[in-house]
């Protein structure tokens, strides 16, 4: 009988009671910052037992405090470096799993239901000396296509501009028709546009800008070889000195110091431009929780996550370690300032990349009018732009 009662109880013990979670991921000298549940006297192998065992826990971190313990957590972020703590992240529950909404690839991306070809030109060469123009003039000039099952977008590499034209060269500016309020944002490329003056982005924008906020997940100019990561919103929204802690960017404090912008981040050197592209491109990510935070990751290949690069239909941002950026959403910036975004692909030549260009804008206009062939790499070559939302998240509304 007392055999009995003891195999019963440790049963009881082991069992997961709420779901079939199981631990899929660990991390040393990793903790995750609060959301403790509560801690539990324990060795560190004995953490993912416990955390079953508790309803509402994703997460634990383990440290030596008391002998051993076990800091079971309700969220499986944000991760920091701590050396001798241990991290384990169990598998999502049903609500923080994230699925499929919509795949943006060579089979729709010209189908008209998917983006929206932006054709205007700039007045003033500050914000770019570029002619976007609409998909059936890119599609007679040759500036996009599908090749070899990716997405090419490119920018007029045959056209000399008559000396006095005020229109830039001929560019591609696309947004999604979908406006986004939270979710996970997968864009997988072989090649990003690079050349002289080049100012390409991926990035995503409210109306009323910048009211309803900016996300520059991958921007810079033709000088870079990294990634600049930046916020732009409206009034009150500030990032805080512990945020630093939380990614493994470099925080390029005060950046811009004008009243929209100053949260930049900065990528290693490879995730930008020409080195980029030699290493066959990689995978820049966005998840955007609405409640919580905006966190970006820059991938190169071959260093991709597993389960972006086998494409799970569920991929989980909290097995992929620190992220490149991390800004918290709360008190100091509250989710408001970021509302009904579209998602825009689009590569400028010279304004902003012109005033960091040898010999100023001047000269970087000159280059943009009479040297087409220097835009022969000002391309994009996408495998795919992936959105994923949760379960009961205002995913595109
Ligand atoms: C997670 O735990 C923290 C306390 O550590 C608490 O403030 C928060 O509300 C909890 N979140 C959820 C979703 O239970
Ligand atoms: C999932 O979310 C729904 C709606 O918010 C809620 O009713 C349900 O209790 C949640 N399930 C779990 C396991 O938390
Ligand atoms: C796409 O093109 C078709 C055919 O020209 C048109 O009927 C439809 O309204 C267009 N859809 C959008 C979203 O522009
Ligand atoms: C540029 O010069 C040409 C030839 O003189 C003229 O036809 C054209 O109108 C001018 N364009 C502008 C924008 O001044
Ligand atoms: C910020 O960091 C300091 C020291 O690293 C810590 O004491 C403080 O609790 C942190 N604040 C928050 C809100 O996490
Ligand atoms: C965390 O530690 C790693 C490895 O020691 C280091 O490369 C990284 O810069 C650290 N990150 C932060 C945010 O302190
Ligand atoms: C930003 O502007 C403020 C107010 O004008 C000034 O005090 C501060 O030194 C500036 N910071 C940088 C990095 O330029
Ligand atoms: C990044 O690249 C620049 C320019 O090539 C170089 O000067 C710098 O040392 C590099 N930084 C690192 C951390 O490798
Ligand atoms: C976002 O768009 C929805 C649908 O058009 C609209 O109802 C809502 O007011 C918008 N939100 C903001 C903050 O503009
Ligand atoms: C223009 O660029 C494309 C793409 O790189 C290239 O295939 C083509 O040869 C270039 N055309 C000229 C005239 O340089």
């Amino acid at each position: 009988m007392f055999c009995l009662i003891l195999i019963i109880s440790f049963f009881f013990f082991i069992s997961p009671i709420f779901g079939q979670t199981s631990c899929i991921k660990t991390y040393s000298n990793l903790a995750i910052n609060g959301n403790d549940i509560h801690g539990v006297q324990g060795s560190s192998s004995s953490c993912c037992q416990y955390c079953q065992q508790i309803r509402g826990c994703q997460a634990y971190t383990w440290n030596t405090f008391n002998g051993g313990t076990c800091w079971l957590k309700n969220d499986t972020q944000p991760l920091y470096n701590s050396t001798g703590e241990y991290t384990g992240i169990l598998s999502p529950g049903a609500n923080n799993t994230y699925s499929l909404l919509k795949s943006y690839d060579a089979s729709n991306w010209f189908n008209n239901e998917t983006f929206v070809f932006n054709s205007f030109h700039y007045t003033d060469h500050k914000n770019g000396f570029v002619n976007y123009v609409d998909y059936e003039t890119a599609k007679s000039e040759g500036l996009v296509g599908v090749q070899n099952g990716k997405v090419y977008m490119g920018m007029d590499n045959t056209t000399i501009l008559p000396p006095n034209s005020t229109i830039g060269r001929n560019a591609i500016r696309i947004n999604t028709l979908i406006r986004f309020n939270s979710g996970l944002f997968i864009f997988d490329i072989d090649h990003m546009p690079t050349g002289p003056g080049l100012w390409p982005a991926f990035w995503t924008e409210g109306p009323k800008w910048p009211s309803n906020g900016e996300i520059d997940m991958l921007e810079g100019i033709s000088e870079q070889n990294f990634n600049q990561i930046t916020l732009h919103t409206g009034e009150n929204c500030a990032m805080t000195a512990n945020d630093s802690r939380y990614f493994t960017g470099k925080w390029n404090y005060g950046y811009g110091n004008n009243t929209n912008s100053g949260c930049d981040v900065l990528a290693p050197n490879g995730t930008f431009n020409t080195g980029f592209n030699q290493a066959s491109g990689g995978v820049f990510v966005l998840e955007w929780d609405r409640e919580k935070f905006i966190r970006i990751w820059n991938f190169v290949r071959p260093n991709i996550p597993e389960d972006i690069a086998k494409a799970s239909p569920n991929p989980n941002p909290s097995t992929w370690g620190m992220p490149t950026a991390y800004y918290t959403l709360g008190p100091n910036c509250t989710p408001d300032h970021f509302n009904n975004n579209t998602i825009i692909i689009n590569s400028d030549l010279c304004g902003v990349a012109g005033t960091a260009f040898q010999g100023g804008e001047l000269v970087c206009e000159d280059v943009a009018r009479n040297h087409p062939e220097e835009y022969s790499d000002a391309y994009w070559l996408i495998n795919s732009l992936k959105v994923y939302c949760k379960p009961n998240t205002p995913c595109p509304n």
